[in-house]
């Protein structure tokens, strides 16, 4: 990779890197059916395995399946999980039925699936900056879930993240000693194209709520903050949604 000199990105680089950020999806349809190369999934890897972590403690692992049987399992658990969770749906049955019918995964479409692992054990039990704050290692994980997501995007490969299986079946299915944790199982492929919005959001589940909705000046309540520097902030958020 050629780097520059001074580490400065040039402004067609950071239009490139926001077009990488606001283009990446949650993909769960239109899976093709071409294989990820070698080369290119070594790629996507090593941008995972770059990302920050706690202490420098690299908790995570990659668990890479294609094998089918594997798959099946993993399926049917989700489909165990989304029955499940019906039950905690307000009882309003127009929104049980959209549920039903939103896709939720693409475990056996996409061409590769990943599990990515939390290890609690790894470099420790001392870890720097996790001594307070335990989960900062799983936080550590979801950053390279981050990473992944956003290289197979700038590869034109779809990945989709699917919580809704079982840890415990998981665990199980994959053979993970009980110090290794599951955090991300996610499923990746070509796809046909890439949706503009969050199928959620298309699917009328839920909006992109608008920033200023979540930004805080200076303490939680807004409403006490009179300090005046903000105000230009605030007016420019506001004029957006
Ligand atoms: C921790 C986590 C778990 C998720 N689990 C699922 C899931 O089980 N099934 C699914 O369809 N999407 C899942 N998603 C994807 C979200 O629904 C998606 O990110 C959100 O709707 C916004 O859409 P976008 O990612 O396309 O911007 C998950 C996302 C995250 C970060």
């Amino acid at each position: 990779m050629k780097e520059s000199k001074t580490g400065i990105f040039s402004e067609d680089e950071k239009e490139s890197f926001y077009k990488v950020i606001f283009s990446r999806r949650d993909v769960r349809k239109n899976f093709v059916t071409k294989t990820i190369s070698d080369k290119v999934l070594h790629k996507i890897l090593l941008a995972a395995h770059h990302a920050p972590s706690v202490g420098y403690s690299q908790p995570w692992n990659f668990i890479l399946i294609r094998n089918n049987d594997t798959r099946n399992l993993v399926k049917e658990s989700f489909l165990k999980e989304r029955l499940k969770a019906i039950d905690l749906i307000p009882n309003k049955a127009k929104r049980r039925d959209k549920y039903l019918n939103l896709k939720l995964e693409g475990i056996l479409e996409s061409d590769l699936n990943i599990c990515i692992t939390y290890d609690h054990s790894r470099f420790g039990p001392f870890v720097i900056g996790r001594m307070t704050i335990k989960e900062a290692g799983i936080y550590s994980v979801c950053c390279a879930v981050q990473n992944l997501w956003l290289a197979a995007r700038v590869e034109n490969i779809g990945v989709g993240w699917v919580s809704i299986i079982d840890n415990i079946d998981l665990g199980k299915i994959l053979n993970l000693p009980s110090n290794v944790q599951p955090i991300a199982y996610l499923c990746l492929g070509y796809v046909k194209e890439f949706e503009n919005r969050p199928d959620l959001e298309s699917k009328k589940w839920l909006e992109r709520m608008p920033l200023h909705a979540v930004i805080n000046f200076e303490k939680w309540d807004n409403e006490s903050e009179t300090e005046s520097s903000w105000n230009s902030l605030r007016n420019e958020l506001k004029k957006q949604t």
